[in-house]
């Protein structure tokens, strides 16, 4: 459901960075392969993917998806460990450096697998904004900063997604092009509603298992997308979800080398 409403942001940001038909694409930290393929739709049938990823049970379940397509295939692999002969025309990642415990070094490695002058592109994800309403819907706001403090007790960063330049720079890449734009909406209809509903509905188990509070009288079941819908017409808001960010560079030679 989520990976729905991040794949236009991701086709974007893949096309403004330059990746086109027949290239060769790494997709780090691939998951269930929704990169790989979003990446295999743009590069076409002279093009390839390699999405590399370290859990297995992701693996399996994106190779049942790739039985149908030679140009996505999926290697089971640490980043820090995975290798190859090849030398990739891109490497692209989404919603991964940010698991990550050390991301610029354990970015810096596959970027060595990528041609001169071939593209990075990451995609990542900012939630440092708490302020998501205009005028303030309360439950909207809550049911945001519950998605944010779920983060914080994982101990990953909310506001990853204005890291990236430093990332990058850290990684010994060249100072990347950045782009960003808020997820919003308000408007009667399901869209914006329907990504933080299922949002929070998903992680209800984990805010439970984190000892994190609900507020005082939100129901999260199948009716919390009609609940914000309803409480936003009232209040007449313009409100936000994520902000995306998305960056990219070229590798040069003396990148490689190192
Ligand atoms: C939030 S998921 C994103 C999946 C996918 N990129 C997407 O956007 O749909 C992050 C993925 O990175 C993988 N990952 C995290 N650290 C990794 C590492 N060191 N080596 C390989 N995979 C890793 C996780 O197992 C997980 O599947």
């Amino acid at each position: 459901m989520q990976a729905y409403y991040f794949r236009p942001w991701t086709t974007q940001l893949f096309l403004r960075a330059g990746i086109g038909e027949g290239m060769s694409v790494l997709d780090i930290g691939s998951g269930p392969g929704d990169v790989s393929f979003i990446a295999a739709e743009i590069v076409g049938p002279q093009g390839s993917v390699v999405g590399v990823e370290r859990d297995p049970a992701a693996v399996e379940a994106a190779r049942r998806r790739a039985e149908h397509t030679d140009i996505v295939t999926f290697a089971n692999a640490e980043l820090d460990e995975f290798d190859s002969d090849r030398r990739f025309d891109a490497l692209v990642g989404r919603f991964v450096l940010t698991h990550l415990p050390d991301p610029a070094t354990t970015l810096h490695r596959p970027t060595r697998l990528v041609r001169p002058g071939g593209i990075v592109v990451m995609h990542e994800m900012d939630m440092g904004n708490l302020d998501v309403s205009f005028p303030r819907c309360q439950i909207w706001n809550d049911c945001y900063a519950l998605l944010v403090r779920l983060f914080q007790v994982h101990g990953l960063a909310p506001d990853f997604g204005r890291r990236l330049t430093n990332v990058f720079l850290d990684a010994g890449l060249p100072w990347p092009d950045v782009e960003s734009g808020a997820m919003t909406g308000g408007k009667p209809g399901p869209t914006l509603h329907a990504w933080l509903g299922s949002a929070v509905q998903a992680v209800e188990p984990l805010l439970v298992r984190a000892g994190i509070e609900l507020p005082e009288n939100l129901t999260v079941d199948d009716s919390l997308t009609e609940t914000l819908e309803r409480a936003v017409s009232a209040s007449r808001s313009l409100v936000m979800g994520n902000t995306h960010f998305g960056a990219w560079t070229r590798v040069d030679e003396s990148h490689r080398s190192e």
